[in-house]
């Protein structure tokens, strides 16, 4: 490339550490990773990090209920979280956390430079407050009816039935989800962040990024609404960091979620191994006269936070602006939002499970603009595009052609030059063909770089017909036939030469078929300017070997029903999924079981077995041995010490490891998903329960 390497940073939203990558999030991913594989393929630098978006009160119980720390709890999904994006080919320079030393020592410099500037302010609001949990209630975890129209079981910011939006106070019969409790207002001191001190200096940002017009319009609709203060501060118990100065204050998630963007390019800058001769430096990608291009992809819903809170702390700590934020829509499959009950909330695992990242990798850019316009995953268009387009156009090329220059010139490639550098025009032997690949590749280049991926994946798939327009109207099998091998070995070479320049075009989107192409073609690695070269006369290729198979709509089917399946072992799929109630018993019949409340002094792993524990129970003076199958769900120490319900008239039964003197009662459907039954605080061993 005769023209200077540009220097671009690009992120894509952090996901929150407390739930599995899905589809919806894969589309970002991918989305992302094809334009900054393209600018590196075009010989730009361009850097990708990520992060797992790790605090926030729904990390904080769910850690809770798992019995981990949430320190545990997001070293765990980081990790499923970094395999996710690896299996996908999700090239990252950096996958790291917002939990992590260099994000609080950004987010506490940032909040102390926007404090210094007098963007800080402090005043009491009343929240509603968990009695029982001890806690402040954000509004997804406050339900009720809906003050408008009296739908019960809402939120408390939103109606789900009349679309309307509240405040939680405004609730009819509020209950805390976390206790079940009715929650009581307190007043607490809040920090805000005082945006509407940036009006001016977002309208003036908002003309300089690149934003898609439909954002743009969502901005302006926001300025004539009015900025408000943003409340920045949560209270204790929470995950995160701690105000400094303000004991028992914390940041609000969403204040360091993209702190760790800069966190993540930070931690690769100070890493010798990723970064050596430390090269890349933070303050050259953020600093506040950075001429380094930064992009953040986004999804459409996360507008606000991006446009306007980022780029105005950016701003009023002394730190660059984004150059632009590009924001997508969200994904359906089967023209639905994603649905557990039919099987189309997909894991990212469980797709890679069943089939083919890249097929998902090209479906998805075959589909993508540059807009926020959502986007459909359909599975029978997914089969066809994946199986005809890509399959049938372009993989089968490389298969046919090779077959015969293996077969009759031992693997060595002819004549290839035939105009391809000159003007983009081929013209072969029986001068049937007029194809312009190389001026098409121009339109696919600026397609990509505008991110109207679907452009430019027609344009490749128009460049592929012709190329098997041309093979077609050879007839190569009949010069073969006919044993014109002269003018055979042409037509293969030539259409050798056009599937090396289709994989160039197609790199971006397909970086293994593409790895294992250059191999199949012996060539080096490729780049853009690689179209520039051709395959040189009397070079060796490999042997093909199938770069990606069709794809089999059983495995689509089989994936559909692991989505279903796992969802059997969720919480409320337990629920939406019941076991039939049993035959009918009388009230004697019941009468029967004697079922005691029982502390469980000791539990202890048992050699040989990966089912069960041994737990020594304590009945109010009288103690058990009892062998549960619990070991999927439970350490022995997140136990000991808990109450639960036993049977405890049921038969001893002889065991291998022992005698088992009753039964603990336990739901779900097993595995990880068990969950033993607790008495409400106050029970005490030894009481009967009836
Ligand atoms: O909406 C979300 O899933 C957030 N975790 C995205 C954060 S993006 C960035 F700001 F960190
Ligand atoms: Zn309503």
């Amino acid at each position: 490339m005769s023209t200077k390497p540009r220097q671009i940073l690009v992120t894509s939203a952090l996901p929150y550490a407390n739930g599995p990558i899905h589809l919806g999030h894969m589309l970002e991913y991918i989305q992302t990773d094809i334009w900054v594989r393209f600018q590196r393929l075009r010989g730009n630098d361009c850097i990708f990090v990520c992060a797992d978006d790790a605090h926030g009160t729904p990390i904080m119980l769910k850690a809770r209920e798992l019995g981990i720390t949430p320190e545990e709890l997001v070293a765990r999904t980081g990790e499923e979280h970094r395999h996710d994006f690896d299996d996908f080919h999700i090239g990252v320079d950096n996958y790291h956390t917002t939990h992590s030393p260099e994000n609080r020592e950004l987010a506490t410099l940032i909040y102390k430079r926007l404090k210094a500037a007098g963007y800080i302010a402090v005043r009491s609001i009343r929240q509603f407050y968990d009695e029982q949990a001890k806690m402040f209630l954000p509004d997804r975890f406050i339900k009720g009816s809906c003050p408008r129209c009296g739908t019960p079981d809402q939120y408390g910011d939103a109606c789900e039935n009349c679309g309307s939006t509240y405040s939680p106070a405004d609730l009819k019969n509020p209950v805390s989800v976390i206790s079940g409790t009715r929650p009581v207002e307190k007043e607490s001191e809040h920090y805000f962040f005082k945006l509407g001190d940036f009006t001016d200096f977002l309208k003036g940002w908002i003309t300089t990024s690149k934003l898609h017009p439909a954002v743009h319009a969502k901005l302006e609709e926001w300025f004539k609404v009015g900025l408000q203060d943003w409340d920045i501060s949560r209270d204790a118990p929470y995950f995160g960091f701690e105000i400094p100065d303000a004991p028992g204050k914390y940041f609000y998630v969403w204040l360091d979620a993209p702190i760790g963007y800069m966190a993540s390019f930070k931690n690769l800058c100070d890493d010798p191994k990723k970064n050596p001769g430390g090269k890349l430096r933070f303050e050259d990608y953020w600093g506040k006269d950075s001429q380094k291009e930064l992009y953040h992809f986004i999804g459409k819903d996360i507008t606000y936070f991006h446009t306007l809170f980022w780029p105005a702390m950016l701003s009023g700590a002394g730190f660059r602006t984004p150059t632009a934020v590009y924001a997508h829509g969200f994904l359906t499959v089967n023209g639905q939002k994603m649905s557990k009950s039919r099987g189309t909330f997909i894991k990212a695992r469980t797709y890679l499970d069943h089939l083919n990242p890249e097929y998902l990798r090209y479906y998805f850019a075959a589909k993508l603009g540059a807009g926020v316009e959502d986007i459909d995953l359909n599975m029978d268009d997914f089969i066809q595009r994946v199986n005809s387009d890509l399959v049938g156009k372009y993989i089968n090329i490389a298969s046919r052609s090779a077959g015969f220059i293996h077969k009759y010139f031992g693997g060595k490639i002819g004549k290839t030059d035939g105009g391809w550098t000159h003007g983009g025009i081929v013209k072969v032997p029986a001068d049937s063909l007029n194809m312009s690949l190389l001026d098409d590749m121009a339109s696919v280049e600026a397609f990509y770089e505008q991110r109207h991926f679907s452009l430019a994946i027609s344009k490749i798939m128009k460049m592929a017909d012709a190329v098997n327009a041309y093979w077609d109207e050879q007839k190569p099998w009949e010069k073969a036939k006919d044993n014109q091998l002269g003018i055979l070995h042409d037509v293969c070479s030539i259409t050798l030469e056009a599937f090396r320049l289709l994989t160039i075009c197609l790199k971006p989107v397909l970086p293994k078929v593409a790895q294992e192409a250059e191999a199949f073609l012996n060539i080096g690695e490729l780049t853009w300017s690689s179209k520039d070269d051709h395959l040189q006369s009397g070079h060796s290729i490999n042997a093909y070997t199938h770069l990606i198979v069709r794809v089999d709509s059983k495995d689509v089917e089989a994936m559909s029903n692991a989505s279903k399946e796992n969802l059997l072992k969720s919480p409320t799929q337990a629920i939406a999924n019941m076991e039939p109630i049993f035959p009918e018993i009388s009230y004697d019949d019941f009468a029967k079981l004697d079922l005691r409340i029982a502390r469980i002094v000791k539990a202890e792993h048992i050699e040989g077995t990966d089912k069960l524990l041994r737990l020594t129970l304590d009945l109010g003076g009288e103690t058990r041995n009892v062998f549960a199958g619990i070991k999927s769900a439970y350490a022995p120490e997140q136990l000991e010490g808990k109450l639960t319900v036993m049977v405890a008239n049921l038969a001893p039964r002889k065991m291998k490891f022992g005698v088992s003197e009753g039964m603990v009662l336990a739901a779900g459907p097993g595995g990880k998903d068990l969950w033993l039954l607790e008495p409400h605080q106050g029970a005490q061993p030894g009481m009967r329960v009836k």
